[in-house]
């Protein structure tokens, strides 16, 4: 029989002890303020934006919200940026992505100071991540390593496979493994013979944004099963990269789409914040 890993109950605890160090914090007169800033009017955006404040309204963290309109110029993006990295009140910034085609994307994370980048997407963040110093780590696989812990899952000398090379999801959870001790591999939609890699998996993360990708066929008997993807299907169902129905079964643990991944991101966004 295999066990459901809860995102919901697990990221519910997160936000619980962190309401409480950030009242701790509050009381010592040390305040968080997260700035989060939209751009644009994408429903999919909006929804997520407004989950974020209502976390931070939960945990107690003050949130400033910006929301610029569709044609914002560049150069406004920056200024903004600007004004609150040099404001003190201000401990994280968040510009929610996508941005419009108009705006250079890497640009913009690197105006984020990365002392307030809690998102972890500038290349400061991303270098520390990568040779071991402490800083600001990538939320979702950041939130994936604390399901895993919090399961009981040990990571340590186990064979650890990543489907999926973005710079948001797969890289820093390979780097996040590797620090746990895992024994690591990324594969991606280009690997030869995939199968046989995924196969060899003691923790198999996917996160290769196609749904339903992968089935009993990648998969060894007993394996932990960790679905980063969220996509609706053909009966407008949401679903994650993962069919679950047909791999549950093999696995010792696996997570289920909605409710496991998802609801990490945004505690982990909170952990970010409150430090
Ligand atoms: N868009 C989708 N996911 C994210 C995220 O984690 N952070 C930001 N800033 N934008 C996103």
């Amino acid at each position: 029989m295999y066990k459901i890993i809860d995102g919901k109950k697990i990221s519910q605890e997160i936000k619980d002890e962190l309401r409480e160090k950030a009242a701790q914090l509050k009381a010592a007169g040390e305040s968080r303020c997260l700035a989060v800033i939209q751009v644009g009017a994408d429903p999919a955006s909006s929804v997520y934006v407004n989950n974020k404040k209502k976390a931070c309204e939960y945990v107690g963290i003050e949130s400033l919200s910006y929301s610029l309109p569709e044609e914002t110029r560049e150069e406004e993006l920056l200024k903004l940026i600007g004004e609150l990295n040099a404001k003190k009140s201000v401990s994280g910034i968040l510009v929610q992505l996508p941005l419009p085609e108009h705006i250079n994307e890497e640009k913009i994370l690197l105006a984020i100071s990365p002392d307030k980048d809690v998102d972890g997407f500038h290349p400061v963040s991303v270098g520390n991540l990568s040779i071991g110093r402490p800083g600001f780590v990538s939320c979702t696989p950041a939130g994936v390593i604390q399901l895993l812990k919090r399961s009981g899952i040990e990571i340590q000398g186990k064979e650890c496979v990543v489907l999926g090379r973005s710079n948001i999801v797969g890289k820093p959870m390979a780097m996040l493994l590797l620090r746990e001790n895992g024994t690591v591999t990324v594969c991606h939609s280009k690997t030869v013979n995939l199968r046989e890699v995924t196969r060899r998996a003691d923790i198999l993360v996917v996160a290769i944004g196609k749904p339903k990708f992968i089935d009993e066929s990648y998969v060894k008997e007993g394996t932990v099963v960790i679905d980063v993807g969220i996509h609706r299907d053909e009966n407008n169902k949401l679903c994650g990269d993962v069919d679950f129905e047909r791999v549950a079964p093999h696995c010792s643990a696996i997570t289920p789409v909605p409710g496991g991944v998802g609801p990490m991101t945004i505690a982990m966004l909170m952990s970010n914040c409150v430090g």
